[in-house]
């Protein structure tokens, strides 16, 4: 049997000002399938979808045509409550600039989503979350509030928070943009050790050549359309090492367009 991809898109466009003189198609037609464990980078120039795309994939937004099926549901079928309760359980989302609560402690952001979602605090979220604080080296920092850590920790538990419901997919938006290439590093390796651990499916956008050439795959978009998606048989090992570029010959474009 065949398993279940992790999303699929078929066909998917979005126009931005729907109805207005100023409507605009900014995602022309996307096929794209992920399956379960991929590592994979987005790139392209700036303007070309890349953020817009990952929200109708994060179920943030939807497309204006098109079919996207995460976990093996169809989204359009989901009204906005059913909607919010999928991307709750199937999707997490690291942003570039992290959206953590300062006024609350590591331990009590990585916790929010299970509050969300089941209502009340219990013993086993504490639990869950301590875990996952250890898991990205931050046990030290836990009771801290978030304002009082470095914008690498602040990345580590932005991660952990993305994976606290267990999600089959992380969505990362230049999650390391704002990093110095030590924090980077250790934050591209965490998601890197998440992925290989838990066959989590991560999509990561990034503008960095070096991080996309670490990622298993890397599709490229340019002015909304997919422009390239190869296998990325050569990776680097680390953004401060040597760089190890990979071999175009080996690159096998399996869709150009
Ligand atoms: N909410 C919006 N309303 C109208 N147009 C939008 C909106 N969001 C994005 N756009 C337009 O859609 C296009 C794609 O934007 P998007 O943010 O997806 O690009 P990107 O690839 O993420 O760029 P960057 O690398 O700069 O983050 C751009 O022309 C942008 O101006
Ligand atoms: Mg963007």
């Amino acid at each position: 049997m065949v398993e279940q991809a992790t999303l699929c898109l078929q066909g998917i466009r979005k126009s931005y000002g729907v109805g207005s003189i100023a409507e605009a198609e900014v995602l022309h037609g996307i096929d794209l399938t992920i399956n379960k464990g991929e590592f994979t980078a987005l790139i392209g120039p700036s303007g070309s979808g890349k953020s817009t795309l990952l929200n109708l994939i994060g179920l943030l937004d939807r497309p204006t045509a098109g079919r996207l099926i995460i976990a093996g549901v169809e989204a359009a079928s989901l009204d906005d409550a059913a909607l919010t309760r999928l991307r709750a359980s199937t999707v997490g989302f690291v942003f570039q600039h992290h959206n953590l609560l300062q006024a609350f402690t590591a331990q009590e952001n990585v916790m929010l989503p299970l509050l969300a979602a089941r209502g009340h605090a219990d013993a086993g979220m504490q639990k869950r979350a301590s875990e996952l604080i250890a898991a990205v080296g931050l046990t030290a920092w836990s009771d801290h509030l978030t304002n009082e850590l470095s914008g690498g920790q602040q990345q580590r538990v932005a991660i952990a928070r993305a994976l606290v419901m267990q999600p089959a997919l992380v969505l990362a938006d230049e999650p390391t943009g704002n990093l110095d290439t030590e924090s980077a590093n250790s934050v591209f390796r965490l998601m890197r050790q998440v992925n290989r651990d838990s066959a989590t499916s991560f999509l990561i956008v990034t503008h960095d050549p070096r991080l996309a050439r670490r990622c298993d795959r890397i599709i490229e978009l340019v002015d909304g359309r997919i422009f390239s998606d190869r296998a990325n048989q050569a990776q680097e090992e680390d953004m401060d090492g040597q760089i190890a570029m990979s071999d175009p010959a080996r690159e096998k474009p399996t869709r150009e367009q």
